[in-house]
């Protein structure tokens, strides 16, 4: 089959999805391309109508083995008319769990056919010089790996006759998805207590960049240093974009817990395709 436009969905607080699915697409390497960023909550109303023709990469990172609630709340407004779909899963070097089989079936429940899905690795969310969390990742050899397997996709893509014809794509599965306990711990304790990020008025320079990457709107546009605990989703986008380390977290329960999540994520792991 032909490729045409080469569509990019992706939810990405950080940054680092979004650059594995800008990967993947150059290495797909259609005739056009086009990008739904579902990243703000403001953009994820405006969901394109039914892909038909295209080949749509949906991509999002995994949180608590699971996908983010918003990637979700995204990707189930989709519709498709047997559109060709390449899942992406991009993990903090921890594990991607379920997240990539719960991508294949949301996939398959809005009408595409997923015919390719890739997990790759990106810098924790929660990594910092003091506690480093697969830092610098997607690194050149993630982006290379990425692009090769957009070029696989496009060999697979043309040697297609007829989408009726080809199997989906099989993906790790452990259905019913498995609930990672100790991580739900953090999903927990953000709604029983403090842990959301905090603004250090005294460093804060006013520049609103958190305000801005705030994927849930949650931080107060007129105070700074007010965020509701109900919308964050603790993605730290805030913490990543803020010039000058104003905006941290402080809660002291959250610290073993990121101990123990960095041990997990020591031994470097590397990208899986699957074609
Ligand atoms: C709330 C939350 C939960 C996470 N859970 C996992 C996880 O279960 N496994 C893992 O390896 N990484 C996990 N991560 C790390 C992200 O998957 C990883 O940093 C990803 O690259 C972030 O994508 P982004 O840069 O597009 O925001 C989690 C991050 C957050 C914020």
């Amino acid at each position: 089959m032909d490729v045409k436009t080469v569509t990019r969905v992706y939810f990405s607080p950080t940054g680092t999805t979004r650059r594995i699915a800008e990967s993947v697409a150059a290495g797909i390497a259609g005739d056009g391309e086009a990008v739904f960023d579902c990243t703000k909550r403001s953009w994820r109303g405006q969901v394109p109508g039914t892909f038909r023709d295209d080949v749509v990469i949906l991509a999002a990172p995994v949180y608590y083995g699971r996908l983010p609630e918003p990637a979700v709340d995204c990707f189930t407004r989709l519709t498709a008319d047997k559109t060709p779909a390449v899942l992406v899963a991009v993990y903090g070097n921890r594990a991607y769990d379920d997240a990539l089989i719960e991508l294949f079936d949301i996939a398959v429940a809005r009408g595409f056919v997923p015919i390719a899905a890739g997990a790759f690795i990106g810098e924790h969310s929660y990594s910092t010089e003091a506690l480093p969390m697969a830092p610098g990742r997607p690194d050149a050899e993630d982006l290379t790996a990425a692009r090769e397997f957009g070029t696989a996709v496009m060999k697979k893509l043309t040697a297609i006759r007829s989408l009726e014809a080809v199997n989906p794509v099989r993906v790790p599965c452990d259905r019913p998805y498995i609930e990672p306990e100790g991580l739900h711990r953090l999903r927990r304790m953000r709604q029983s207590s403090s842990v959301t990020p905090e603004t250090d008025a005294s460093l804060c320079t006013r520049c609103n960049k958190c305000i801005e990457a705030c994927p849930q709107d949650a931080i107060d546009r007129v105070d700074v240093t007010r965020t509701d605990k109900e919308e964050c989703i603790l993605c730290c986008a805030c913490v990543k974009v803020c010039p000058v380390g104003a905006r941290r977290f402080t809660e002291p329960a959250f610290f073993p817990l990121l101990k123990k999540i960095q041990e997990l994520c020591r031994e470097r792991k590397e990208p899986e395709c699957y074609l």
